[in-house]
């Protein structure tokens, strides 16, 4: 079967709709070619010495595990440069990456999440990279970028995506016209086009969320999953899933695939703050999840409305089926 790669689809998609700038295509491609390096690494395991923590810790607090500190190299060389960007940003960095002088910038600033998931490194099971990519403001250009220029909302992303190191490497990516899915066709190095434009089932009975937080949940998210978890009997009237891979880039792409919920939202742990960050996990997956005719929301508002206060700013989470976000929204406040 002839499928389209990644490459022709976005030229394709360049000639179009005339919206897809070179310098953006460019910056997918180098994306996608670090992600597959990652893969490789990650497909290593044990054996290319990759697993196992660093004994640091990142800014959030987290235990740095060997592949997040490899992965965000391998993306931090491969985008530095091809000339497409002004600056990154990453979850493994405190502050933000500028492009070295001595190589040409361009107008596009990149956030990623290097290895989502890095709990299940160790254990064989799936992990990802989520990116997302703004425009520099116009004001940028001929001075030094600050983490002030990367306080965009999330309406403002051009292009979000998530690879993931499972079965099979698959990316996924919108560029605002869609969302599509690529498989790494790991003999010739090339990203297949194997699904899209993707729409979210609706009306699967499926929810991902952490059950072992139910204690510190919102009386409202506290009632949404009790009505569910009664089942038949409930006021759903039927039986519904649970699924929770602990790794936002499996969880998410189920959900797009099959449809249902994913909940992280504030509790009580964390003083009412939420655990993933809204700038590289929340604002991608929520236009992804929005391009797929799902709803992304903290709660109070559409996440991608959120106006960001900082690089590493959390959020609460409530993402997939449009009529579940709006019924656990329409229960009150998820906050604690
Ligand atoms: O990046 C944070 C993350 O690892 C997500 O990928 C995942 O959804 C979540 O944290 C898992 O949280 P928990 O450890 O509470 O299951
Ligand atoms: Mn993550």
């Amino acid at each position: 079967m002839k499928r389209l790669t990644l490459t022709r689809f976005m030229i394709e998609e360049q000639r179009r709709s005339g919206v897809l700038r070179p310098e953006l295509r460019l910056l997918i491609e180098t994306v996608a070619r670090a992600c597959k390096t990652i893969s490789h690494a990650v497909g290593k395991g044990a054996l290319g010495e990759v697993l196992g923590s660093l004994g640091s810790e990142n800014v959030q607090g987290e235990v740095q595990k060997k592949l997040d500190v490899i992965a965000n190299e391998l993306l931090l060389e491969a985008n530095e440069w091809g000339g497409h960007l002004a600056a990154m940003a990453s979850e493994e960095m405190e502050a933000i990456h500028r492009i070295p002088n001595r190589y040409p910038k361009g107008e596009y600033l990149l956030l990623f999440d290097p290895i989502d998931g890095s709990s299940n490194i160790d254990v064989g099971l799936s992990v990802g990279t989520i990116f997302s990519v703004l425009k520099a403001p116009a004001d940028a250009s001929g001075r030094d970028i600050v983490e002030q220029d990367f306080m965009q909302p999330g309406t403002s992303q051009v292009a979000a995506g998530y690879a993931i190191y499972g079965p099979q490497t698959i990316l996924v990516l919108t560029l605002g016209t869609g969302v599509y899915e690529f498989t790494l066709d790991r003999e010739v190095g090339s990203w297949q086009m194997t699904d899209g434009p993707l729409q979210l089932p609706a009306g699967t009975c499926e929810f991902a969320v952490n059950t072992a937080r139910h204690e510190q949940w919102s009386p409202a998210v506290r009632r949404y999953l009790d009505e569910r978890l009664a089942g038949v009997n409930g006021p759903c009237g039927k039986d519904y899933n649970m699924r929770w891979t602990a790794s936002m880039v499996a969880d998410v792409h189920r959900i797009l695939k099959r449809g249902g919920i994913f909940l992280y939202p504030a509790d009580h742990r964390t003083a009412g703050k939420a655990r993933l960050r809204l700038m590289y996990e929340a604002n991608p997956m929520a236009f992804l999840i929005e391009q797929a005719g799902g709803a992304a929301t903290n709660g109070v508002e559409r996440i991608l409305d959120v106006q960001p206060r900082g690089l590493h700013e959390r959020v609460g989470v409530i993402l997939g089926d449009r009529t579940e976000v709006e019924t656990v929204t329409a229960y009150g406040s998820v906050s604690v």
